[in-house]
C-alpha cells in the first residue's frame, strides 16, 4: 500500500511556517498539523494543572503525564482543551517561550509523537514545526527548511500581532526569537536543525505567494506522483 504523503515543513520561529503550510495545505486539499500549537496548548495545560511551565524546577515526569493524558482537540481551525477554547491564549508570546522551555524534555516529546502522528490521513499532511522531518515523520516525501532573517521574522510576527489587536515592541521580539530559536538550536532531543535531506528555503526576500510557489514547486518536481 502506497503511504499516505506528507509533506514537511521545519524552521525558526516567525519564519512563516504557519502561513506557508496553510497554504500549501489548502492548495493540495491536504490535512495541516501545527505542532507548535500542540507544544504551546501543552505548555498551557501544564499552568492549568497547577505547575509552572516556565520553571526549571518543572519535574519531566509530571510535564510528561499531564501531555500524555490532556484532552487536546483541533476543530474548525480552532484549538481547545477540554472545553476550554485555547486558540487565542496560546498566541502570546510567553506561551510560546514556555512551550519552547517544555520542548526540551524527552519524555514530553516522546508522550506527544502519536498525537501528531494522527494527524497523517488521506489524501495527506502538511507538518511544520521544528522535527516534522528530521523526527516525526522520517519518511516525509519533501521536507523543507524555511530561514529568513531574524529582523524580517520580528517584523512579521510584530505586524502579525498587531492585526491581532496585541501590542508588542519589535526590539522584544527580537531578542525573544533570538533566544527561542537558540534554545530550540541548542537542545539535546530532536533539535532544530536542517536535515541532510532537506530542501532549504530562504523567505527573507519573498513573500508568502511566492514562498508557497516554492513550496509547491520542490513538491511537483522531487515527488513522484
Ligand atoms: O512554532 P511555534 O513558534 O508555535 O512553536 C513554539 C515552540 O514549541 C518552539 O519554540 C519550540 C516548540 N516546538 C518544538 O519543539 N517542536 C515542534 N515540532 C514544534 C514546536
Amino acid at each position: 500500500m502506497k503511504p499516505i504523503p506528507v509533506i514537511a515543513i521545519d524552521g525558526p520561529a516567525a519564519s512563516g511556517k504557519g502561513a506557508i503550510a496553510q497554504a500549501v495545505a489548502e492548495s493540495l486539499g491536504f490535512h495541516y498539523l501545527d505542532s507548535g500549537a500542540i507544544y504551546r496548548a501543552t505548555a498551557l495545560a501544564i499552568d492549568s494543572a497547577g505547575k509552572d511551565a516556565g520553571s526549571p524546577d518543572l519535574l519531566e515526569a509530571d510535564a510528561a503525564a499531564i501531555a500524555a493524558r490532556m484532552d487536546l482537540r483541533f476543530r474548525d481551525g480552532m484549538v481547545f482543551l477540554g472545553e476550554r477554547n485555547i486558540t487565542d491564549l496560546i498566541r502570546s508570546e510567553s506561551c510560546g517561550t514556555n512551550a519552547s522551555k517544555i520542548a526540551v524534555l524527552p519524555l514530553l516529546r516522546s508522550a506527544l509523537l502519536d498525537l501528531q502522528r494522527s494527524f497523517r490521513r488521506p489524501p495527506g499532511l502538511v507538518a511544520e514545526g521544528r522535527d516534522m522531518g528530521t523526527v516525526v515523520f522520517p519518511d516525509a516525501g519533501l521536507k523543507i527548511f524555511l530561514s529568513a532573517s531574524v529582523a524580517v521574522r520580528a517584523e512579521r510576527r510584530h505586524k502579525q500581532l498587531m492585526e491581532k489587536g496585541i501590542n508588542a515592541n519589535i526590539q522584544n521580539l527580537l531578542s525573544d526569537i533570538e533566544f527561542r530559536d537558540e534554545r530550540d538550536r541548542q537542545r539535546n532531543v530532536a533539535p532544530l536543525r536542517t536535515g541532510s535531506d532537506s530542501k532549504l528555503i530562504d523567505t527573507t526576500a519573498l513573500s508568502l505567494p511566492q514562498s508557497v510557489a516554492a513550496v509547491l514547486k520542490s513538491y511537483a518536481l522531487d515527488v513522484v506522483i
